[in-house]
């Protein structure tokens, strides 16, 4: 996929966009959801245990801006450390908390203070000790080689002007057998044109920078990568999508969809 843009430019744009979806979370959830953000911010995206969300307190279901469930893909176990890239308001972190505590810890990292605020706000009420929020980008993780088990994804990676720096940190961070669990958008059909590929409020929904399925695949083989699935899990993002409007905006030859991607470090 060519770069069309500065990366600075789309990464200012991106953390502009997700503060105000944060602020927006804050005022209620009438304030958020399909107006100026997509990627289904104040719905919980398919594929969660809704009685498990219910359970937690906070405000954490009503701020998801998820295309998927990443941990679908994997039986995250106490002891473990998690990694959510992109962690936004931290459901995906709480989550996993629960699931790792007591011994292991979930990590959100985000680059938007609001998001953090936010979801350092949301761990505190849903009582997940064991979350922690980083900030900074995903494109340089702030974390050490080999000290993860398991790196989440929901919704962020399409988001980066630097997809191959974000999967090349994935895999110095994650431990040998670790594992990739991610849910993203995806292009299918013929890639996008130009003009998309540098419409940033596209791009901030999730729609521009979404890679093809094929080139997710290759950036994660060059990155080291083995065991790569893609799974579509919804195929009418774009179309009638609430960050779209109803005509979708790649066009009747492409389509964006959602899709779980699983790979592993190797041993
Ligand atoms: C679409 S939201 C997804 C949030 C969360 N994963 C969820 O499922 O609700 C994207 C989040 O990724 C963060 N983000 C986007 N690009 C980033 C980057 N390059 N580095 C760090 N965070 C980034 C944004 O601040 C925002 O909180």
């Amino acid at each position: 996929m060519g770069m069309l843009s500065d990366p600075e430019i789309i990464r200012g744009a991106v953390r502009q966009h997700y503060a105000n979806a944060a602020r927006g979370v804050q005022e209620g959830p009438g304030s958020c959801c399909c107006s100026s953000d997509g990627c289904g911010c104040g719905s919980v995206p398919t594929g969660y245990d809704l009685d498990e969300i219910r359970n937690l307190s906070a405000s954490a279901p009503l701020a998801s801006f998820g295309c998927g469930n990443p941990l679908l893909l994997v039986d995250l176990e106490p002891g473990q450390v998690v990694l959510d890239l992109g962690s936004g308001a931290g459901l995906d972190v709480i989550l996993s908390a629960k699931r790792v505590a007591p011994t292991g810890t979930a990590y959100g990292l985000d680059m938007t203070d609001e998001m953090l605020d936010l979801a350092r706000r949301n761990a505190a009420l849903a009582g997940a000790e064991n979350a922690e929020f980083l900030k900074g980008t995903i494109e340089r993780i702030p974390l050490p080689d080999g000290s993860v088990d398991v790196i989440l994804s929901n919704c962020v990676i399409n988001l980066s002007a630097d997809k191959g720096a974000v999967l090349r940190e994935a895999y110095r961070v994650l431990r040998p057998g670790g594992r990739f669990a991610v849910a993203d958008v995806v292009i299918q059909g013929e890639p996008p044109s130009d003009a998309v590929r540098r419409e940033m409020a596209l791009w901030s929904s999730c729609i521009s920078g979404a890679l093809m399925e094929s080139e997710y695949v290759a950036e994660l083989t060059r990155a080291g990568f083995e065991e790569i699935r893609v799974e579509i899990i919804e195929e009418s993002r774009g179309e009638g999508a609430c960050c779209s409007g109803n005509k979708n905006p790649l066009g009747p030859t492409s389509r964006a969809v959602s899709a779980l991607i699983r790979a592993a470090k190797p041993e």
